[in-house]
């Protein structure tokens, strides 16, 4: 299961709710000033890349004087092949000065997004109490319907759009 985390990113943490592949842009939230693209595949080393389904990492690859992925990386299959491969044909590739720029966007990433978080609670609650707003579709104010582990994710991700 792979898991877009830029909206939640460091209030989530999908790996430990079984997220084999976790990506995020770190255009967003974490570089947080939007003068950089880039983004991170972050991978779990549990996935069996050589269960039959994935032929693309476990036959030989020509490419590479006939490598096979699973044979060569095993728990690093889907980064090295991320790399070494999709990385190799299609070229995009951070530049040390984007790299710098989010870098310092992460050395305040906790305290940005615990203060998005407030400031999205405090909108969604205005706005729930504005005569003129009929209705607001704002998971947080509606806990009641949700199950208890979806409660404790959404404790920690609280993000509005
Ligand atoms: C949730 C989410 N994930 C990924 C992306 C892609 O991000 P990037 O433009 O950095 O490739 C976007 C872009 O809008 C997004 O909203």
């Amino acid at each position: 299961m792979i898991v877009d985390n830029t909206s939640t990113v460091d209030l989530v943490k999908p790996a430990e709710y079984g997220a084999d592949i976790v990506v995020d842009s770190a255009t967003k939230f974490l570089g947080g000033h939007g003068t950089s693209l880039g983004g991170l595949i972050v991978t779990g080393d549990e996935f069996d890349w050589a269960n039959g389904k994935f032929p693309k990492f476990t036959k030989t690859d020509p490419t590479y004087n006939g490598l096979s992925y699973t044979e060569a990386f095993n728990e690093l299959t889907y980064i090295i092949k991320a790399r070494g491969n999709f990385l190799r044909d299609v070229g995009p590739s951070l530049s040390p000065f984007n790299a710098f720029l989010i870098l310092q966007g992460i050395e305040t990433l906790s305290l940005r997004m615990k203060q998005h978080n407030e400031n999205a609670l405090e909108v969604a609650k205005f706005l729930d109490n504005h005569d003129s707003v009929s209705w607001v579709n704002y998971l947080v104010l509606n806990m009641i319907l949700l199950t208890n582990s979806r409660k404790n994710i959404l404790k920690e991700a609280m993000v509005l759009y």
